[in-house]
């Protein structure tokens, strides 16, 4: 009867120790789950956050450009225009035909056939304001494309002439205004 009583005892204290121990492993584990949520939950903010700006960096044409230049046959070449209406007009029309689907209107990487594409179209009108995006580069960019960097940016060499480009460039510069937009200018 004793024993019994003490087995009993025994069983609820060691199912009590047990309890308490499953408690605290429980609480350890939470609390180093707690950790990592929040790693979680940072970590791709903060990639997000330099996505835009140093992500587009990171590709393979922005570190050739930075180990070699451009490609001897755009060295050098500038834009032969000034950014008047006359040009920024015709470079929207060039724009909106061939880069926004891609591209989005005002150059924000959003065109309807860019979502599936990887890597994902430029934000362009981030692009145009870096350092690197002068002119031999603009060029070299958009006559190439993507094809020496197994991207899905075409190469319209065959498709504008450079002087087209140079419309579209200049129209980018000025901030992708919209027809109207220029046209009340
Ligand atoms: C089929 C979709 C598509 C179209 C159409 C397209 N692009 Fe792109 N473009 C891309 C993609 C994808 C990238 C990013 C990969 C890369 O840099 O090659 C890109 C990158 C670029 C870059 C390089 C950006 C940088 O930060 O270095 C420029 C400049 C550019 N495009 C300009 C244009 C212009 C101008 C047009 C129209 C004449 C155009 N693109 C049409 C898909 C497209």
């Amino acid at each position: 009867m004793l024993s019994c009583t003490l087995r009993h005892h025994r069983l609820p204290v060691t199912a009590a120790a047990a309890m308490l121990l499953a408690l605290t492993m429980t609480s350890r584990s939470m609390a180093g789950e707690g950790l990592r949520p929040s790693l979680q939950c940072c970590a791709p903010q903060a990639a997000q956050a330099q996505d835009v700006p140093s992500g587009a960096s990171a590709t393979a044409r922005h570190r050739a450009f930075l180990r070699d230049g451009v490609p001897i046959e755009y060295r050098n070449r500038i834009s032969p225009y000034p950014a008047v209406v006359k040009v920024i007009r015709a470079g929207g029309v060039l724009y909106r035909e061939h880069c926004a689907t891609c591209h989005g209107l005002a150059g924000r990487g959003d065109g309807a056939a860019g979502s599936a594409i990887v890597p994902p179209p430029a934000f362009l009108s981030y692009t145009v304001k870096r350092a690197r995006a002068g002119d031999e580069y603009m060029l070299w960019t958009i006559s190439e494309g993507g094809l020496p960097f197994g991207t899905d940016m075409p190469a319209f060499k065959d498709i504008l002439t450079k002087r087209q480009i140079w419309q579209i460039v200049e129209y980018m510069r000025a901030g992708f205004p919209s027809a109207e937009q220029v046209d009340g200018e």
